[in-house]
């Protein structure tokens, strides 16, 4: 009999964070704010590797350490890694841990182009202000360096940016976000997630 069978495919997850997001999310602004003001040199390590915008991807990459309100964000997005790496089928299910939190403030013109987390398993974004017009996540699709001479077909995907969502993705898989279009700053949080040791 014949069969064709789906393999290697590619999980993306996404959901609403949870309850009580709106309170959270004006305490993440408040911190973001003061973060951003206090960061002399993530300011001067964005002006090249995040023109246009700020992130403290260079200098405060463990806000989750540093600051309650992205603590109760990483208790948060930790139940949503479980249920994605759940769905992952990994076993026995690995002990994941997040490493590295940091915050993306995005204004008019700013982008992100692709690249992946190489040094992690599970990397994901969570949105707190998402001004109408924002880009969302652009994904490649992994095998599109060897597509070849094969038929024309869906090569990215985007998932749009929402405040209140978060999205975890494997680590490996090709993302950007296109420039923002919108007059007011888009702000996300994203991070990475490692093994942990048992
Ligand atoms: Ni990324």
């Amino acid at each position: 009999m014949a069969r064709t069978k789906n393999w290697f495919p590619t999980l993306i997850y996404s959901a609403p964070l949870g309850a009580g997001v709106p309170a959270l999310n004006r305490e993440l602004i408040g911190d973001v704010a003061r973060i951003r003001a206090a960061d002399t040199a993530g300011r001067r390590w964005s002006k090249t590797g995040y023109p246009g915008g700020y992130t403290s991807y260079g200098s405060l990459d463990r806000l989750h350490r540093l600051s309650s309100s992205f603590a109760d964000l990483q208790k948060r997005i930790d139940r949503h890694v479980k249920v994605y790496a759940r769905a992952l089928g990994w076993k026995p299910a690995p002990r994941l841990v997040m490493t590295d939190c940091w915050v993306n403030v995005m204004p008019q013109g700013c982008a992100h182009s692709f690249h992946l987390h190489p040094q992690s398993v599970i990397s994901g974004t969570y949105y707190v202000r998402t001004p109408r017009g924002t880009p969302g996540l652009k994904f490649e699709d992994p095998r599109l360096s060897r597509f070849m001479a094969a038929p024309p077909r869906l090569a990215h995907l985007t998932y749009p940016a929402r405040a209140g969502e978060v999205i975890l993705f494997e680590s490996w898989l090709r993302h950007e976000v296109p420039a923002n279009p919108a007059d007011r700053e888009r702000v996300s949080i994203s991070f990475n997630y490692h093994l942990g040791s048992l």
